[in-house]
């Protein structure tokens, strides 16, 4: 029987991958939006902290005239237009969790209603205390490492939108569409200066959070068994043993 070199192609493939199945290590987890945006989020927390310290902790006036210096202007132009790339990433990030696969809904929702998650939970804060023994291997996130994006990631900056652009309707006035959406938060709190007082904490819970993820990322690429850093890069996770 005759065959055309199309399906030589494909036998000669299927074969070679059969005979290779059982040393296949790698999974694709990360899809190219996901990763995209946790590096575009990444940068937009960066410029959002050290613009927002400044902006709590403006440094000591500079010389000269008034109007040859727009120091702070300029870092609160940086800060502002941070916060929108983070609010639309963030908008951006929730589609892909209805658009994208089940890895990318991982940081929506923690399963807290199961025991075994606990569990394991319990055995990562062990492992990461240098008291047990390496856990399993996971795909997507490990339970701590879930249970930190959401509780102590995802709701700060949700908290850190509302009242970042609650603040920002004070300068965009009443009728502003910030004012319309947001402007609530402000007498929620108290009045203007508590929203600054609660936005400017926020930043400091989300500092804790970005020191122990990168710490625990690094930690994990090193005594772990798959890889960790490199899977938020190239998407794939790969198994060690
Ligand atoms: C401001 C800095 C950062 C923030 C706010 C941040 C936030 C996050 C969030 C929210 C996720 C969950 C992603 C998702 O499910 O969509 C994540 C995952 C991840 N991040 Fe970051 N990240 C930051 C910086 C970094 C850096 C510098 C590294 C590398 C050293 C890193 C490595 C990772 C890795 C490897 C994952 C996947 C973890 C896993 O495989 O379970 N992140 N990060
Ligand atoms: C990770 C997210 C963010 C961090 C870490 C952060 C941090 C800060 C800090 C520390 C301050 C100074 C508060 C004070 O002591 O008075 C500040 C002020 C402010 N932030 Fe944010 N922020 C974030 C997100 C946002 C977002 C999304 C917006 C919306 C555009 C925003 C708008 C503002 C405004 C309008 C002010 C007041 C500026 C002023 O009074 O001159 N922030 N931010």
């Amino acid at each position: 029987m005759s065959v055309s070199s199309t399906e030589v192609g494909t036998q000669g493939f299927d074969a070679l991958d059969a005979s290779r199945a059982d040393q296949i290590k790698s999974v694709y987890v990360f899809e190219a939006p996901v990763r995209i945006w946790h590096w575009i989020n990444a940068l937009a927390i960066t410029v959002l902290a050290i613009t927002g310290y400044f902006i709590g902790s403006p440094l000591p006036t500079v010389s000269g005239e008034a109007s040859a210096n727009y120091l702070m202007g300029y870092i609160r132009f940086a800060h502002f237009s941070a916060g929108y790339l983070l609010a639309v990433g963030l908008i951006g990030r929730l589609y892909w969790a209805l658009a994208g696969n089940h890895h990318a809904r991982e940081l929506f929702w923690v399963p807290i209603f199961q025991k075994a998650y606990w569990q394991e939970l319990v055995g990562m804060v062990k492992w990461y205390g240098f008291i047990a023994r390496r856990p399993g291997q996971y795909v997507g996130h490990n339970p701590l490492a879930r249970f930190a994006m959401f509780f102590m990631f995802l709701l700060t900056v949700i908290f850190m939108v509302f009242t970042g652009f609650a603040l920002y309707s004070e300068g965009a006035q009443a009728g502003s569409w910030q004012d319309k959406l947001f402007g609530w938060v402000i007498p929620l709190f108290g009045q203007s200066q508590d929203v600054h007082t609660w936005h400017h904490l926020g930043m400091w819970a989300l500092i804790v959070f970005v020191i122990v993820h990168i710490y625990a990322a690094i930690r994990e690429d090193i005594m772990g068994r798959s890889s960790v850093v490199s899977t938020m890069i190239s998407g794939h996770r790969t198994f060690k043993d």
